[in-house]
């Protein structure tokens, strides 16, 4: 039996931290064995926001070394540039015209980012779910790993899938998020607030470029207390998130003891942000040494991009020869 094919995009903005690796990218590594997976980064939709454009291509070079440092592997999956596949615009530009103004004006995305830049009401903005429906619908995929904040913009494929095969006949199949269940673990911010995020406190987020001592001065900064007083007591959330974080990169041996020390009373919190810290470091440095190596080797990611391009416009042009033959584009 083929793969089914997966297809999900990365944004091309902002650095990767730890919560980006345990939520999104160790899942894309997880399934690249198993699905015909065409990531890539998504650098048109990042344009809706004008970034100057001096940093364009270091932000989507920085991108593709960092995931690869964290396990994706160009030869199993197609990894590209949204920006190399003209047949994305061109799909995006078909389905515009089964896409309302009013349904897009309702997507809650849309709303909060009318409400944070009222000043930058683009028409980019406000097709962004159509945009993402072309990355999708491109490659004919089934399933999209996203997290819930991306789980509207797939149902509104899914809808805009639906609308092009009742007008135009059969040809999109229905796309799905791709839910990991169980292994969708929401890394905890070292401030006891909410979870790690690029957009929040940076100093209580670890981002895969810090360097050892940045790791260590977030680590031990973490939101801790006197320790518990009485045995067995339960665990204040800000106490919880530390654990959290220590059963990610450290051994089950030292999450076993220091779990015990705070079951007995004994814990000193300084000792388990100190293991934390080495123990985050030994697993983030080798990390962070892969992806600034290979920023260092422009040919080389140049190369994984063309290569990716190639293999993503190979199923990209089969599909947009189908839907413009469908719509009535066959003149020749
Ligand atoms: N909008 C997604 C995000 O902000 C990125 C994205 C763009 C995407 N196109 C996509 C995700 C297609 C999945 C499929 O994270």
């Amino acid at each position: 039996m083929s793969k089914q094919i997966v297809v999900s995009g990365i944004r091309s903005t902002g650095y990767l931290h730890l919560g980006n690796y345990f939520g999104a990218m160790r899942n894309y590594v997880k399934m690249q064995d198993d699905y015909n997976c065409f990531f890539f980064v998504a650098d048109y939709h990042s344009l809706t926001t004008h970034p100057d454009p001096k940093d364009l291509k270091a932000n989507v070079f920085r991108v593709v070394a960092e995931n690869i440092a964290g396990g994706l592997d160009p030869e199993k999956v197609a990894l590209y540039a949204q920006s190399d596949i003209p047949e994305i615009p061109e799909l995006y530009l078909l389905l515009n015209m089964l896409a309302y103004k009013g349904e897009l004006e309702k997507v809650p995305t849309f709303k909060d980012k009318v409400r944070l830049n009222p000043d930058n009401v683009n028409a980019g903005l406000l097709t962004y779910p159509v945009l993402m429906t072309a990355d999708i619908l491109i490659h004919k995929a089934l399933l999209v790993p996203v997290g819930k904040d991306q789980e509207q913009h797939v149902e509104m494929a899914r809808n805009f899938a639906q609308r092009f095969n009742h007008r135009y006949g059969e040809l999109f199949p229905e796309p799905h998020p791709f839910n990991f269940g169980d292994n969708l673990i929401k890394v905890p911010s070292l401030d006891g607030n909410g979870k790690m995020s690029k957009s929040e406190n940076l100093n209580a987020t670890i981002f895969l470029s810090d360097d050892d001592d940045t790791i260590r001065k977030k680590i031990m900064k973490a939101k801790t207390d006197s320790g518990p007083t009485e045995a067995n007591s339960e665990m204040p959330e800000y106490i919880q998130n530390v654990f959290l974080l220590l059963k990610l990169v450290s051994s089950t041996e030292t999450v076993a003891a220091f779990t015990d020390a705070y079951n007995g009373c004994t814990i000193r919190y300084g000792d388990m942000k100190k293991q934390l810290a080495e123990d985050m470091i030994r697993f983030i440095a080798p990390i962070r040494e892969k992806a600034l190596g290979l920023q260092q080797d422009e040919a080389a990611i140049r190369k994984i991009l063309k290569e990716g391009a190639e293999k993503a416009r190979e199923s990209a042009s089969r599909t947009i020869s189908e839907a413009r033959k469908a719509i009535g584009i066959n003149y020749y």
